[in-house]
């Protein structure tokens, strides 16, 4: 397991070395606790899954999780976003992304704060493969219709919902 800063200064990680395979990379943004990463790298073994939350506490529990599942097809940074990918990810070389519940920053003047925004996804675009998929998911009302509204006509993009522009799921609450 791995948990490290990363600096700009350092060179790209080598994953195949890392994950001591050729499977393509798949990055979690904002893992939490780790409960989503687990599932997923148990679903799909032929990943290497790359969990990331700069909260300290968050990535030692997924850690641990994922140590009790047993899985090598996991690791663990603890960094910011961004900073990292542009650090550590070569460009198009992702497969899969995932953010899920993003902080949702509701106040209205705290709001461009949100991590999740047309910039970013035209960011990350750059370090996804052709075909590539980008999976978001929040619970609060107005940043998933924003989310649904600029991805409708994001550049590169296709949603795999269209028409629909969004899925509205009963997990819990939804806050408004
Ligand atoms: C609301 S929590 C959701 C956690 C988890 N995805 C879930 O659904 O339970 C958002 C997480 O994203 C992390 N986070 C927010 N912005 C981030 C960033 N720029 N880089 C890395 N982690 C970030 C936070 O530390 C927090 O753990």
């Amino acid at each position: 397991m791995l948990i490290s800063n990363t600096s700009p200064n350092d060179p790209a990680p080598s994953w195949s070395g890392i994950f001591g395979n050729d499977n393509p990379l798949a990055l979690e943004i904002g893992c939490g606790v780790g409960d989503f990463i687990v599932q997923m790298a148990v679903l799909h073994p032929d990943l290497n899954f790359v969990a990331l939350d700069f909260y300290n506490k968050g990535c030692i529990k997924t850690c641990k999780r994922v140590d009790k599942a047993g899985l090598s097809n996991v690791r663990v940074l603890r960094a910011e976003a961004r900073s990292f990918i542009e650090a550590c990810i070569p460009a198009g070389t992702l497969k899969m992304v995932v953010i899920n519940c993003p902080d949702p920053w509701p106040k209205l003047r705290h709001r461009k704060r949100r991590l999740v925004n047309s910039g970013f996804v035209d960011y990350l675009s750059r370090f996804m493969r052709p075909e590539a998929e980008l999976y978001f998911a929040t619970d609060f009302v107005d940043y998933g219709l924003d989310v649904a509204e600029f991805m409708a006509v994001q550049p590169g993009f296709a949603n795999q919902l269209a028409p629909e522009k969004h899925k509205v799921t009963s997990r819990g609450n939804i806050n408004e």
